[in-house]
């Protein structure tokens, strides 16, 4: 995809991968639930492409909902606070529930959802992320089930972005921005 940003995008996992790790993952969770209806919770916005997907592979009874929240504290990550933006819409006790994450990086989001998740008696609460960064991790949490572990590099596409632009892309690309030089340059005079 053009960039008039001087944005660079280097692809890291293609579609043909994706679709096959999101299949497996699927088939995964079919034989886990096995003869159970399962309850999958997408965690907005990044997680939308995936949960379609997923969903769509998994050969259950199944039901969705999504939740969204939001980071505070970036710079400082160890203290970073997540905010609830919009709950879910109805109540998961009792059932079968599958958390679906675009990616698991500090943990901060994900601890924080299975806090309140797990307060709300689910009948089992398991986690699907498609991206694990293990080495970005402040809190210890893991995913039941991983699509793809990464380095330490900034993803976009298939859901996840970068201010918004670039969840469309069907592969998962590397974002290189421009040297702050080139950011300057575009800057225009007052
Ligand atoms: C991303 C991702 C996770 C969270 C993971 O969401 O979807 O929810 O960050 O990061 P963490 O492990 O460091 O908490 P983001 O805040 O970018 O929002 P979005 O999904 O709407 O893009």
């Amino acid at each position: 995809m053009p960039s008039a940003r001087h944005e660079k995008l280097d692809v890291l996992i293609r579609r043909a991968a994706i679709e096959k790790r999101v299949h497996a993952v699927a088939r995964q969770i079919t034989a886990d639930l096995k003869g159970q209806r399962v309850h999958l919770v997408g965690v907005l916005k990044g997680a939308c492409i995936f949960l379609s997907d997923l969903v769509r592979e998994i050969g259950l009874e199944t039901s969705i909902d999504f939740i969204a929240v939001s980071t505070y504290g970036a710079g400082n990550e160890s203290s970073g606070q997540v905010r609830m933006l919009k709950d879910l819409d109805s109540s998961i006790a009792g059932l079968h529930v599958v958390l679906v994450e675009d990616i698991l990086d500090t943990g901060l989001t994900l601890s924080y959802l299975l806090r309140i998740l797990r307060q709300r008696k689910p009948k089992s609460l398991r986690v699907a992320a498609l991206l694990d960064k293990p080495s970005r991790r402040v809190k210890k949490v893991k995913a039941d089930y991983v699509g793809f572990t990464i380095p330490n590099e900034f993803v976009v596409g298939y859901g996840l972005d970068y201010a918004e632009r670039y969840r469309n892309l069907k592969d998962i690309c590397i974002l290189r921005l421009p040297p702050p030089d080139v950011l300057a340059e575009r800057i225009p005079e007052p």
